[in-house]
């Protein structure tokens, strides 16, 4: 019998993480606000789990658009943590042009 999905057994490798519970939802926003806009491979540490996958930077969005995102995914996924506004992005993303 043909399988779609290999058993978990037979998986050697994933390509993302699940959002559910990381910690680092939960931890610092501006952490957050910096995976979306230039991508985690820049952010986390060198020593996280690794993933056959890649992310790429968010770009399009508004720095409103970000702190909804953030926000939602914080306190969905990240046991309720605070919300982020507009003013935090925008602050975030100067830092980063520096
Ligand atoms: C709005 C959309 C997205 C959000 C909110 C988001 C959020 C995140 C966050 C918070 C992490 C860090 C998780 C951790 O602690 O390990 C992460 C990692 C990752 N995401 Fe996304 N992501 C998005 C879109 C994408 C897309 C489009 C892709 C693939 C095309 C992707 C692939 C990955 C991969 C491979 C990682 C692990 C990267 C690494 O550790 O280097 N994500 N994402």
């Amino acid at each position: 019998m043909q399988t779609i999905v290999p058993p978990a057994t037979k998986r050697t490798a994933v390509s993302y993480p699940a959002l559910m519970g990381q910690p680092v939802l939960a931890g610092d926003a501006d952490t957050v606000i910096k995976i979306i806009l230039i991508g985690p491979a820049k952010v986390l540490p060198a020593d996280r789990p690794k993933y056959t996958g890649q992310m790429p930077p968010i770009t399009g969005l508004s720095d409103f658009k970000i702190a909804a995102l953030v926000t939602y995914i914080r306190a969905t996924f990240g046991k309720g943590a605070s919300a982020v506004d507009e003013d935090e992005v925008t602050k975030v993303k100067a830092s980063l042009a520096q």
